[in-house]
């Protein structure tokens, strides 16, 4: 099944997400849960034994045997929930980095899914960024919940609990604290929500911003603009500070507040208690215990800020990705859309118009192009000739018309197997960060040794690989920057070339080559668009006068057609170009 049609995320929420991460494993998760649950009670009742214990000391007639076993039994209650708490640190690792890589496939597989167009429209470095606040935003939360959500609320139940058994009045003191507490803390991080968000947001575009700079670090040099990419980043910077400084101040005067409120509990709870005592209804051991639980519940819901804060911020910072993953991708799959099935390879442009953003690029464009027909399009830069066969490849859907195969409808038939059917070698060749055999490779897998040699030496890279110290174990680096371009356009072919499908489609694929290795690709290509219907993008008309046909595009219309000698004899945009390349060899 496709990973499109097996998604199981339909308009989640951050939260419900990860809970349907943490469900995939639920005996490791109860394990989490279930160990801290219990360590946290063990370490409750240790107060109540030394509570007897002070009681038995005070009132002098207790046995040495009764205070022994007191100590034991606290003793013992201690070990047993240090032991759990490991037991709780062992479930923790086999469970939280099994999810964090669970949550990081999720989010790649969804991000997979998304167009072209949404790629070119987001920063690729602030969706990794995205990515990783999603996993990072999980492990905040489970360890948040199981060391500190999930022990403050045992704490405060129990603690409760037995301060109302022990005194009606303090154990209502106390209720009313953790009352006043909690509406505060809600109320605080509330507040916080927007200016994390904003934070949030600010980040991203940092992140964008230094992708962005880092990346053109060619143009930067080349243009001498270190000075000017600096100050444009610095600007970014700033106000992402500012919003992390406002965000920050919020907290110091949230904590502030809370920690007001603990003072003047622990004032009122320790006087009541000393009246209480006066009038005998306290023990010397229950002064112990109150103070042992008090300073206890202080110490945890002094965190207890913190922890709400982060979970939310952890929230806020997943959400960009959540909301990337609840968009449904914009080119879907029509339900029981079939596979394409290629018999003679016939391409047919029915009527096409097509606009990035408002901008119309193709307006009604119509070309038919027969099976194993080679055609050259033509024309000038910015005449939509790259966007011609990117829609053919279904890169983006049609404003109107259609785009047939074979008669058979692009948009309604699966977009795998329209893409098998193609091999394209784009204008601009990118490569992986993996060997140049596994670049090659990437056009079918399963193909041999030989049939990769054959493809590259078909293609005329061997010769450079066979040269380079690692040969076909070559890392290209990162997009294939370690290449010239004319070797990474090479590698582009070979890939092409292996991949073996009926329909071939190259844009300018050989426009970073010499005249000489332009001249042995051209053999190469030739011998491979024999058999299948060819699309060539040229720039330079030489290397396509050998074409069945050449269509000349001019502002996203076919304006004139026929041969290299038909064209040329005709006046138009052609012979045009045709004078000025000619001129131009002239010249050189
Ligand atoms: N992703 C995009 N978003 C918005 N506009 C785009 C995008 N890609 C291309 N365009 C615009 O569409 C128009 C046609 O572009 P296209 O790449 O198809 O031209 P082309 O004929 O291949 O040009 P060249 O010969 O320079 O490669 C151009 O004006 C270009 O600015
Ligand atoms: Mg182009």
């Amino acid at each position: 099944m496709s990973s499109r049609a097996s998604s199981p995320l339909q308009k989640h929420t951050v939260l419900g997400t990860y809970w349907m991460l943490s469900k995939r494993h639920p005996w490791m998760f109860s394990g989490v849960m279930l160990t801290m649950s219990l360590s946290e009670v063990f370490s409750i009742v240790i107060p109540l034994f030394y509570k007897h214990f002070i009681n038995a000391l005070v009132t002098g007639n207790a046995s040495v045997h009764l205070l022994v076993v007191l100590i034991l039994l606290a003793v013992a209650c201690r070990a047993v929930g240090w032991a759990l708490a490991r037991v709780n640190g062992t479930f923790v690792a086999l469970f939280e980095p099994r999810v964090v890589v669970e949550a990081e496939h999720l989010a790649l597989r969804h991000l997979l899914d998304h167009s072209v167009r949404f790629f070119s429209d987001t920063f690729t470095g602030s969706l990794v960024k995205q990515v990783h606040r999603f996993s990072d935003g999980y492990k905040t939360i489970i360890e948040n919940i199981s060391w500190n959500i999930l022990p403050i609320l045992i704490d405060v139940i129990c603690i409760v609990g037995v301060l109302f058994v022990r005194s009606l009045i303090i154990g209502a003191v106390a209720l009313v604290w953790v009352v006043c507490f909690s509406i505060v803390n809600v109320y605080i991080t509330r507040t916080k929500i927007e200016l994390n968000r904003e934070r949030a947001r600010k980040g991203s575009e940092t992140s964008g911003a230094l992708a962005d700079v880092l990346s053109n670090h060619l143009n930067v040099t080349l243009f001498h603009a270190k000075d000017r990419e600096l100050n444009y980043v610095g600007r970014i910077h700033e106000e992402w500070r500012k919003i992390c400084q406002k965000s920050w101040l919020y907290s110091v005067g949230g904590n502030a507040l809370q920690n007001l409120l603990n003072l003047i509990t622990e004032l009122v709870v320790m006087i009541g208690a000393v009246f209480l005592w006066h009038n005998k209804q306290l023990t010397v051991g229950d002064f112990v215990l109150l103070q042992s639980y008090l300073l206890s519940l202080f110490s945890r819901l002094s965190n207890i800020g913190m922890v709400t804060r982060n979970c939310y911020e952890a929230v806020i910072d997943a959400q960009e990705m959540i909301d990337v993953l609840n968009a449904s991708p914009d080119i879907a799959d029509v339900p029981r859309a079939k596979a394409l099935t290629v018999k003679k390879g016939g391409v047919e442009f029915r009527e096409v118009s097509f606009q990035y953003h408002q901008r119309p690029i193709l307006q009604n464009f119509s070309l038919t192009i027969a099976p194993g027909e080679k055609i050259a399009l033509v024309g000038p830069s910015g005449a939509g000739k790259s966007t011609i066969v990117k829609l053919l490849l279904r890169l983006y859907n049609l404003t109107n018309g259609d785009i047939l195969i074979d008669d058979q409808s692009i948009g309604q038939i699966k977009q795998d197997s329209l893409r098998d059917a193609i091999a394209f070698v784009p204008q601009e060749a990118v490569l992986f960060h993996r060997s140049l055999r596994e670049n090659i490779l990437y056009g079918r897998p399963d193909a041999s040794e030989a049939q990769v040699v054959a493809a590259a030496k078909k293609a005329h890279c061997h010769d450079f690989i066979a040269a380079l110290p690692d040969g076909y174990n070559t890392l290209v680096g990162e997009r294939g920057i370690k290449l010239s371009g004319g070797e990474r356009q090479r590698v582009a072919i070979a890939r092409a070339i292996l991949k073996n499908a009926p329909i071939l489609v190259l844009d300018e694929a050989t426009s970073s080559l010499d005249s000489e290795s332009e001249a042995l690709i051209q053999d190469a290509l030739r011998e491979l668009m024999q058999k299948r219907t060819s699309i060539v993008i040229a720039h330079r008309l030489s290397t396509i006068r050998q074409m069945d046909r050449i269509v000349v595009v001019e502002h996203g219309h076919v304006t004139d057609t026929g041969s290299h000698d038909e064209l040329l004899k005709r006046t138009g945009k052609y012979q045009t170009l045709w004078g000025i390349q000619a001129g131009s060899f002239a010249a050189t």
